[in-house]
């Protein structure tokens, strides 16, 4: 990582938390108080946010929103701050660590949307336990959403597609089928993510779906 991206990570990772989400600051679980960082306004939570271009593109038009990142990948965390600041946002809130840390202290209810964009499509058959679209995430996931919330997910995996459409309805979700029943048109607000364009470029088909919670 460069200098530039460490100075990122030490003058502004801080003060975007949103709130104690780690182990060895929440051992208890206690869960987030988001009312009192969130000020009430609806929270939208992006999974596994990569470089975080898309999630900064929703900030922006919708400034009336909050947002949750989580990214492991600290290039990434490190790469979103910088065009935080570029932006000029103060709607995104970060979590550098694993969503499912995250949802152990979400309120239930607590978001009013998530996105899942490009998971990591762990493409050998012994390891699509480890794909986010499995009980063992899909739970808390549903957890935290509020009756009515929107799931978004992308993928450009056809076993992806898949799982997704076989896996997500039996954890509190309904498929939203548009007028067209078109998943390869994307949503109206999208922005094309880095891992999208790398499909694209090699050829791979993108696929939109979209859920709500029931
Ligand atoms: C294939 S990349 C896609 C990144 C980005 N969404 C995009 O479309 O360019 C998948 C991302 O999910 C992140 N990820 C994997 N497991 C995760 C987890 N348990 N919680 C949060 N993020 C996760 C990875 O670090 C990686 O950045």
């Amino acid at each position: 990582m460069n200098k530039v991206l460490h100075e990122f990570l030490d003058q502004d990772l801080e003060g975007l938390s949103p709130g104690p989400v780690g182990w060895d600051v929440n051992p208890d679980r206690a869960p987030l108080d988001m009312g009192a960082r969130f000020g009430g306004r609806p929270v939208w939570l992006e999974v596994g946010f990569g470089s975080g271009e898309h999630l900064v593109h929703q900030a922006v038009i919708n400034p009336g929103v909050e947002f949750i990142g989580c990214e492991p990948f600290m290039n990434g965390v490190a790469t979103l701050l910088g065009k935080i600041r570029a932006a000029g946002v103060s709607n995104i809130a970060v979590h550098p660590g694993d969503a499912r840390d995250l949802f152990d202290v979400l309120p239930e209810g607590s978001i009013e949307r998530a996105f899942l964009l490009y998971p990591d499509p762990w493409p050998k058959k012994r390891h699509h336990k480890r794909r986010f679209v499995t009980r063992q995430h899909l739970e808390p996931l549903a957890r935290s959403l509020k009756t009515g919330a929107r799931f978004r997910v992308a993928t450009d995996i056809p076993d992806y597609v898949r799982q997704t459409v076989e896996q997500v309805p039996l954890n509190g979700f309904e498929r939203l089928v548009g007028r067209t029943n078109d998943w390869h048109q994307p949503w109206d607000d999208w922005l094309s993510t880095r891992y999208e364009q790398k499909a694209l470029r090699e050829g791979r088909v993108p696929h939109y779906l979209t859920y709500r919670r029931t």
